[in-house]
C-alpha cells in the first residue's frame, strides 16, 4: 500500500485592491456580470468575467430555471459562450464573485466541480493555463494559476480526445 499526498497552491490577498490593475478591472467586470443574474430560486448571484488574449471581456452569470437542474452556473454560462464564439482567442484569467441578499458572504466561492471540469477542458483546447480569481465583497481574495491546484482529479482521458 502506498499512501499519496497531493498538495495545491493558491495565492491568498487580503482584498482586491492588491491585485494588478488589469486583475482589479476583470473582477468590476465580474461584478457587472452579476447583474444580468437570473437567480429568483437560490436568491444568489454570481458573476464570472473572462478577460481573453487580444483583451475582450466575456461576462456570464448563473441562469436558473424553474426546472431547477436546467440551470446553469456563471462560469459555465462565460466558458461555454467562450467555446461557442472565440475558441481561438485564449482565455488568460477568470473572475468569479457572488452576492445574496440573504447572508453575508466572507470569503470566496469556490466554483463547482462541473465548472472546474469544463474550465480543466478549456485549459486543455487551448493548451494554455488559466489564472482564476475567487472573491467576493468582503474577505480574501484567492487566486490560482490553472485548474489543477482546484481540481487535482480532474477527469481526463487522452484516448476520447
Ligand atoms: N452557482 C454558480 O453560478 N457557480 C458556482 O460555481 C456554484 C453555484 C450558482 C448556481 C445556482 O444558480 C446558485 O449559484 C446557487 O447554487
Amino acid at each position: 500500500m502506498i499512501n499519496h499526498e497531493i498538495k495545491i497552491a493558491f495565492q491568498e490577498y487580503s482584498s482586491v485592491d492588491e491585485l494588478g490593475v488589469t486583475d482589479q478591472a476583470l473582477c468590476a467586470e465580474a461584478v457587472n456580470a452579476m447583474v444580468h443574474s437570473h437567480s429568483p430560486y437560490s436568491k444568489f448571484k454570481v458573476g464570472a468575467a473572462l478577460r481573453l488574449k487580444s483583451g475582450k471581456i466575456i461576462h456570464g452569470s448563473n441562469q436558473e430555471n424553474v426546472a431547477y437542474p436546467s440551470g446553469l452556473c456563471a462560469e459555465r454560462v462565460a466558458l461555454f459562450y467562450w467555446g461557442a464564439n472565440h475558441p481561438d482567442d485564449s482565455i488568460e484569467t477568470m473572475a468569479v464573485t457572488a452576492y445574496t441578499d440573504e447572508f453575508e458572504l466572507q470569503k470566496p466561492v469556490t466554483s463547482c466541480g462541473s465548472c472546474l471540469q469544463v474550465l480543466a477542458e478549456c485549459e486543455k483546447m487551448q493548451n494554455e493555463q488559466v489564472k482564476v480569481i475567487l472573491f467576493v465583497g468582503k474577505g480574501p481574495v484567492w487566486v490560482a494559476n490553472g485548474i489543477e491546484s482546484f481540481l487535482p482529479f480532474l477527469f481526463f482521458e487522452d484516448r476520447l480526445s
